[in-house]
């Protein structure tokens, strides 16, 4: 019940998923959290539904000022920072890579790399006034390896592992901890479009063909990711930095579908 008692969290991506399962642990455990997202009325909902030690702040984390903006409302809010979890993301469309445009590329590159540089970025001064804290950016499966029409999530999500890497040298004499989950197939909105995009008509079957892949052959659900978002989050991650935390079920330990 008091693993982050007296902390103040930002989440970002809070409206729904992860992000709204990993508010949820972060208060029931005793901290007080921003939720940040760019939609509002899902947020709104997420927000109320956690209760009244959540807040909301509607931002888009690709917008440096808007960035700048959701950071300094929790610090004044809640009268300082300890723990941010970066995990806004977006999966882009399913494309190729000789079809994808620029533009489509730009977007998902601004989301996944740009936003979760600037959220680590606005953070630091915040973090290093309370003598430490923890930063975790949700990268995902695809941090490590690919799945195919989706080249800028697969490249962001590789790229926020090395600016991950960087941040924990740069800050851990200041006590800021800094890592990367990677969560596998998890029962969200984003896999909901994939769904709908990879077998139009028949979502289901497509979620039922992705989970077969998994050796658990299930999805995880929102809170099995959010439960090491907040071991991160927590002091008893206290000597836990500078890498990459794999949720997924032993799907990428190994290289075929696992035989029934
Ligand atoms: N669901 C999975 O299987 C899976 C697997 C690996 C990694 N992830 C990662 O987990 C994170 C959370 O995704 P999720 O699965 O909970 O899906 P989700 O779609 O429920 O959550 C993503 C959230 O990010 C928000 N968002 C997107 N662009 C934004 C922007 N520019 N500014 C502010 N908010 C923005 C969306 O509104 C949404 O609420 C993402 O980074 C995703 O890449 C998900």
């Amino acid at each position: 019940m008091s693993r982050l008692k007296d902390k103040v969290a930002i989440v970002t991506g809070g409206a729904g998923g992860i992000g709204a399962a990993s508010a949820q642990r972060f208060v029931e455990e005793g901290a007080r959290v921003l939720m940040v997202d760019r939609d509002e009325a899902a947020l709104a909902r997420a927000a109320a539904q956690i209760g009244a030690a959540a807040s909301s702040f509607v931002a888009d984390v690709s917008d440096e000022r808007q960035v700048d903006a959701y950071t300094q409302a929790a610090v004044e809010r809640y009268g300082g920072l300890d723990v941010v979890l970066l995990n806004a993301g977006t999966f882009g469309v399913l494309s190729s890579i000789e079809d994808y445009s620029v533009q489509a590329w730009d977007r998902v590159v601004a989301v996944n790399l740009r936003g979760a540089w600037l959220g680590l970025r606005a953070a630091i001064p915040h973090l290093r006034r309370r003598g430490g804290g923890s930063i975790i950016v949700t990268s995902s499966i695809q941090g490590f390896s690919a799945f195919p029409n989706s080249s800028p999530y697969t490249c962001t999500k590789h790229a926020v592992v090395g600016m991950m890497r960087n941040a924990a040298l740069e800050l851990a004499r200041d006590n800021i901890r800094v890592n990367t989950v990677h969560p596998g197939l998890t029962d969200t909105d984003m896999m909901g479009y994939l769904h709908r995009t990879a077998a139009p008509g028949a979502p289901q079957a497509a979620m039922d063909a992705f989970a077969k892949t998994a050796p658990m052959r299930r999805y995880a659900q929102p809170r099995e990711i959010a439960n090491m978002m907040l071991f991160l989050a927590s002091d008893e991650a206290s000597y836990c930095s500078g890498a990459c935390y794999v949720v997924d079920g032993a799907l990428t330990a190994s290289w075929a579908p696992t035989p029934d």
